[in-house]
């Protein structure tokens, strides 16, 4: 952790951070933690480490994707393993809602919360609450681009271009919130049968669908793809550790939204029902609505929207007020019953197709 704070340059802001764990109300002090956290790492690294020091909980993190960490969920459901799940789009958190996954749980912070959040909170009966926002769209490579004579794609309908063949990767939705949030605003925008024909065209340029969300802006960033189908405020994660040095390096990734309208994901945050630590599950969800842990996020350099109205807005998070959204139905895309729908018609109708 020192070295990461050393190369963030940090150390202030996470100490604001600890105070604000610290204050608190005491709960039990010690014993401990274990967050599932759909995040990225280095973000999750710093829940994890900065609440440890200064609570003196032991705090065990492991890192899965939405859509994994919700299966994790159904299956320990006998036994929950788990306290608290942090991070991961909005939707397969409304579904672990809806099958008595997670506990109904109201904050006192609720009113310190954007609308967005706080309507998350309210269509899950209190069983999940938004942390964060942020668009999705798409990350290229500028350099890769121009030397493969290719234009930046400005909309949905660019991508199926033929000239993209192979050229373009998006996340699997099974096991990603990235890439069902992708299938849910398609269907929203185009209408359901003409997003599938869509998808279908699509498929052909895909080179590859990855487990995790970030896994295609990160190829980006390598030069491995020249276009991902990504959340825009993940261009961050273009910048990668280089050796034991851990410099940071640049890679040459752009984003932009697309001109048809686009989806946003509401980041969200449950507390397990049947948590073994209760108690701390809930200490720590209340600190991790607090404006000086949801500032974590861009000292991690992730740039989402933050949920609390009071936290400090990073300039690189990406101004909402340019990008023409669609009015998501975060209920309807959220219940069981229609993600589990979309995505089995999605491996049924386009996965299994030839490219
Ligand atoms: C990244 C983004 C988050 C998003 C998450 C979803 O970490 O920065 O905003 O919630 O991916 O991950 P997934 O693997 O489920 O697509």
């Amino acid at each position: 952790m020192s070295r990461l704070l050393r190369r963030t340059g940090v150390r202030a802001f996470i100490a604001a951070a600890g105070l604000a764990a610290a204050a608190l109300p005491a709960a039990a002090q010690e014993g401990q933690l274990n967050i599932i956290c759909s995040v990225q790492a280095e973000w999750c690294g710093m829940l994890q480490s900065v609440y440890s020091r200064t609570t003196g909980i032991k705090v065990n993190v492991v890192q899965k994707g939405s859509g994994e960490a919700l299966a994790q969920l159904i299956a320990e459901r006998a036994n929950p393993k788990t306290d608290i799940w942090f991070g991961g789009t909005g939707d397969p958190h409304l579904q672990a809602a809806e099958q008595g996954l997670t506990l109904e749980y109201k904050s006192p912070s609720l009113p310190q919360l954007h609308g967005w959040a706080q309507q998350q909170a309210a269509q899950s009966k209190h069983r999940t609450v938004g942390i964060y926002s942020g668009p999705l769209g798409f990350g290229y490579n500028p350099e890769l681009l121009a030397k493969k004579k290719l234009p930046v794609p400005r909309s949905w309908a660019d991508l199926l271009k033929p000239e993209y063949k192979g050229e373009i990767q998006v996340a699997n939705p099974a096991s990603s919130g990235t890439a069902y949030t992708m299938v849910a605003t398609l269907v929203q925008l185009m209408g359901e049968d003409k997003a599938f024909e869509y998808m279908k065209a699509l498929h052909k340029n895909i080179s590859q669908y990855t487990r995790s969300g970030t896994g295609p802006i990160k190829a980006v960033a390598r030069g491995e793809t020249s276009v991902s189908i990504s959340f825009v405020h993940d261009v961050s994660i273009s910048f990668v550790h280089d050796g034991p040095g851990e410099k940071m390096q640049g890679f040459p990734v752009e984003t932009i939204t697309p001109s048809e309208g686009t989806g946003a994901e509401i980041g969200s945050m449950s507390i397990i029902k049947g948590s073994r630590n209760l108690e701390n599950a809930k200490r720590f969800y209340e600190w991790a609505l607090t404006p000086a842990a949801q500032e974590m996020a861009a000292a991690a350099k992730q740039f989402q929207l933050p949920s609390n109205k009071a936290a400090k807005v990073d300039e690189r998070v990406p101004d909402f007020k340019k990008i023409r959204f669609i009015d998501y139905d975060y209920a309807k895309y959220g219940a069981s019953a229609e993600r589990r729908r979309l995505i089995a018609k999605w491996e049924k109708d386009v996965n299994s197709l030839p490219r």
